[in-house]
């Protein structure tokens, strides 16, 4: 379980993460929504101590995010971040060995290297995995990176817009992916999405963020509503249900 108690981030503009008290990932798979600017982004960060909390406290499993140890989180905790810089001439395959680095400590076992061609193949990555992700195109990286992220092989997996640059058919796969991940595996999946017909129809939760809270947080058909996307995003949306999932109009 992933405990969030008045977690605060500000900056010099204020607050960005505004004393959110949360309850994450008893559910299999949690889609955080909101717009541009509403703290998704620092909230996965703080959860997964790439940023120091200003207040408040998290907890992993009961584990405090600031006083656990880097490689103990990381045996129980992954993160896709939005920005992923390309410092490193790497393959898709030493992308993805790196991955396996929390349990490997840069010496793979016969279980390291059988997870980096699981998961190679899982992605559809396998034919791709001599290129330098310079030669890739901006979804077949995004791909790659998911890669690393799942041969961590984790309980936890946060991923923050993870579907970007992804065409409709990885886009799917991937959900499809991460909801066999969560039924079969067990895994807790905490992903940042757009695009909310994603949410609704693969999440088991949705927060909506606004304004560094909580907006909105419950199934997808309490979220997926005119009134709650309309309060959260500031627009009208419309929403129908086609084969019993909830879909949102969100243009015209
Ligand atoms: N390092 C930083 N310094 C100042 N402001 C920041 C910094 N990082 C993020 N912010 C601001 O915090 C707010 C929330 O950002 P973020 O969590 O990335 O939002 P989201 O992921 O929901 O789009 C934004 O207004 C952003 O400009
Ligand atoms: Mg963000």
């Amino acid at each position: 379980m992933i405990a969030v108690e008045g977690a605060t981030k500000s900056y010099a503009s204020g607050p960005v993460v505004d004393g959110v008290d949360l309850t994450l990932a008893d559910a299999g798979i949690t889609a955080i929504i909101g717009p541009n600017g509403a703290g998704k982004s620092t909230l996965l960060s703080m959860i997964a101590r790439l940023l120091p909390l200003d207040a408040g406290r998290i907890t992993v499993d009961g584990l405090d995010v600031s006083t656990t140890k880097t490689d103990v989180l990381a045996k129980r905790l992954s993160i896709l971040r939005q920005e992923n810089a390309l410092t490193a001439r790497l393959t898709v395959r030493d992308l993805v060995s790196f991955g396996r680095y929390p349990h490997s400590k840069g010496r793979p076992t016969a279980v390291d290297l059988a997870v980096v061609e699981r998961t190679l193949a899982y992605l559809d990555l396998t034919e791709l995995d001599g290129r330098f992700l310079d030669e890739l195109s901006g979804g077949q990286r995004q791909r790659a990176f998911i890669a690393m992220v799942l041969a961590q092989d984790t309980e936890y997996v946060l991923l923050d817009e993870p579907l970007n640059n992804l065409d409709l058919k990885h886009a799917a796969e991937i959900m499809r992916l991460l909801r066999r991940a969560a039924d079969d595996l067990g895994k807790r999946v905490v992903l940042v999405l757009h695009d909310i017909n994603f949410a609704a129809h693969y999440a088991d939760r949705i927060l909506a963020m606004k304004d560094g809270r909580v907006a909105a947080y419950g199934t997808p058909d309490e979220i997926v509503t005119s009134d709650v996307l309309g309060d959260v995003y500031e627009m009208d949306i419309a929403v129908d249900v086609i084969g019993g999932k909830r879909v949102a109009l969100y243009y015209g």
